[in-house]
């Protein structure tokens, strides 16, 4: 079993250290902000975590919460005011939005350099052509427990099952970049069992509880679940449940990721990398290994 809460751990104990590092040279700490529109009960839970975690490591963490009735114009003004703040290294607007307002005019509107979710087109772009930018979060995340559990991704199969642009397609194309040859499935996909057997690496976002079953699996593989499905137990108490059925991949994977305590916790803690590596590259800083 990957333990994400101690690989997401190690990691904020690393970026902690460089924040102390950096502490006597640098006259502003890292700062990440969060912009919140509405109230969805699910993003105030993620919003409160970021901001609990920021802090743990050190960096400055700056919330803004707008109402739910805010303009689009009005959110893009705050961007503009984001973009020009140095003591702003990153920044994110939690989605989803409200209807009225476009995602992608948002997005759009994000310095790249600050853009720590990824999602800016230019950074898309660089982590598809080569480059450096800012990679996003969970696939980083995913990435990184991969490297914990496998000595060599070059050559390796990989199968995505899941094409969003926060996690499948990114996820993708960093595994092409680790030279793994990547196949990505989804729910208009023929025979997804017949793919996923063939995968070394099978990495799952495709947002349906237990759709991955222990003989979809190949023997030793290594499965990373991204889902996060809200259910009930037996009891009717709330539970949360990933897009694999754990007790079937169990007997079968090499390595396999719990949910929760798997990819959740790496989400934040790459969150907080990425605003390392933004705030090193806008003060000219030496680029960390992290
Ligand atoms: N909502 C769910 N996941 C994410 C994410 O990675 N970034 C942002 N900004 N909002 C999200």
């Amino acid at each position: 079993m990957i333990d994400g809460r101690a690989a997401a751990a190690r990691l904020r104990a690393r970026l902690r250290d460089l924040v102390m590092e950096f502490g006597p040279t640098q006259d502003l700490a890292p700062g990440l902000a969060v912009v919140q529109v509405g109230d969805n009960p699910a993003s105030s839970v993620y919003v409160r975590g970021k901001a609990r975690a920021t802090v743990e490591v050190g960096m400055k963490s700056m919330e803004h919460k707008l109402p739910e009735d805010v303009s689009e114009s009005a959110l893009l003004a705050l961007i503009r005011r984001l973009n020009d703040d140095p003591a702003v290294h990153g920044f994110l607007v939690q989605l989803p939005l409200p209807a009225r307002i476009r995602p992608q005019a948002v997005v759009d509107a994000i310095d790249p350099a600050k853009d720590v979710d990824g999602f800016h087109p230019l950074n898309v772009g660089r982590l598809v052509s080569g480059g450096e930018g800012l990679v996003p979060c969970t696939p980083q995340g995913c990435l990184m427990l991969i490297r914990d559990s496998l000595d060599r991704l070059a050559g390796q199969e990989a199968v995505v099952l899941g094409r969003s642009n926060i996690v499948g397609k990114p996820m993708a194309a960093l595994l092409l970049r680790e030279d793994c040859t990547v196949t990505t499935i989804h729910t208009k996909s023929r025979d997804l069992a017949q793919h996923c057997r063939r995968a070394d690496i099978l990495v799952v976002a495709a947002g349906r509880a237990g759709l991955v079953r222990g003989d979809w699996i190949k023997p030793g593989a290594v499965v990373i679940d991204v889902g996060m499905n809200r259910g009930v137990d037996a009891d009717g108490k709330p539970l949360l449940l990933g897009d694999v059925d754990f007790d079937e991949a169990m007997d079968v994977a090499g390595a396999i990721t719990p949910v929760p305590g798997g990819v959740g916790p790496m989400t934040i803690a790459c969150l907080l990398r990425n605003t390392m590596i933004a705030y090193c590259r806008q003060r000219g800083l030496p680029a960390p290994e992290i």
